[in-house]
């Protein structure tokens, strides 16, 4: 495995691939790596000839109150599992390489980078979209691999993708929980012993939510409901929002017709969680 610091030489490198006629898939992720990702990565290598990954905690998608200087940077662990893994590129710039001096230009997917976790976190879905079609521009994938975990924002990639017009095809892979439902995250760290005990109201509410479903019901102002209730036991647990939504832009559904997504944020203590379910009728 190779582990390049600089643009340059990562495009050199997947440039040469291609020339040889090599499929490249492309994994980005901000590093702190969990089988969520390594779900990700597994499947880049059973489908391409080179696989890389990026790791890079991007300033430009954290709030000045966020957790940016405190978000996990296991740099050492994070490059044996990618190794284990199998990858070839490890691209790991340094924050100067992506964002030089005199850096200007970012890329807003508009309206739907304001729904749901947007309204919270101004200005999140941009510094994801610039760092996102930078990395397409600087590893050149064929195929790029994202999470379902990250429902909100692989709705915005797609958005830029078909938009922009940009040369790469997308698969998204589905969200892998601990045995007690709680979804992987890097900020799981965050939560202490009592903490991480409240968080199982989440899996529990959404679980609820898909039998109520399965039973019949339709109307999203019951389930959503329904949903709080379970979470709002939890003293410990801050609802942000819960919210059903049509799965590929984001409009708020009253009845559960089709394809549909339930998708929430909380906070426990000070970390902020989210997780989604698809349903359908
Ligand atoms: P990060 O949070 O590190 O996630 C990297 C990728 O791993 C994302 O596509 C995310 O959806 C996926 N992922 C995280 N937890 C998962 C889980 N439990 N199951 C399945 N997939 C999971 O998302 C980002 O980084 C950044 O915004 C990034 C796209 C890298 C841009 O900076």
């Amino acid at each position: 495995m190779k582990i390049i610091r600089s643009v340059n030489l990562m495009t050199k490198s997947v440039l040469a691939q291609k020339a040889a006629r090599r499929s490249v898939g492309f994994v980005p992720t901000m590093g702190a790596l969990h089988e969520g990702h390594l779900s990700l990565i597994r499947k880049a290598r059973l489908d391409n000839d080179i696989v890389a990954v990026s790791i890079f905690v991007n300033p430009a998608q954290f709030g000045p109150k966020e957790d940016l200087k405190k978000y996990p940077r296991p740099v050492n662990k994070d490059i044996s599992l990618c190794r284990k893994a199998g990858v070839d590129f490890l691209f790991y710039p340094r924050s100067q390489e992506i964002y030089p001096e005199g850096f200007k230009t970012y890329v807003t997917v508009e309206g739907l980078s304001s729904l749901l976790c947007g309204r919270i976190r101004a200005g999140h879905f941009r510094g994801v979209a610039t760092v996102v079609l930078k990395f397409f521009n600087i590893v050149r994938p064929d195929t790029v691999y994202f999470g379902q975990k990250d429902f909100q924002q692989v709705v915005i990639i797609k958005r830029m993708v078909s938009d922009l017009n940009i040369p790469v095809k997308i698969k998204v892979m589905p969200i892998i929980r601990e045995g007690t439902g709680l979804a992987l995250s890097s900020r799981n760290i965050y939560l202490n012993k009592e903490e991480k005990k409240a968080t199982l109201a989440i899996p529990k509410a959404l679980n609820l939510a898909n039998i109520l479903i399965k039973g019949g019901l339709r109307d999203s102002k019951r389930l959503i409901s329904r949903i709080k209730m379970i979470i709002e036991k939890e003293k410990k647990v801050r609802i942000d929002y819960v919210a059903i939504v049509k799965e590929d832009d984001l409009t708020p559904v009253n009845k559960i017709t089709g394809k549909c997504v339930i998708a929430l944020a909380v906070c426990v203590g000070k970390t902020r969680l989210i997780d989604n379910m698809a349903v359908k009728a």
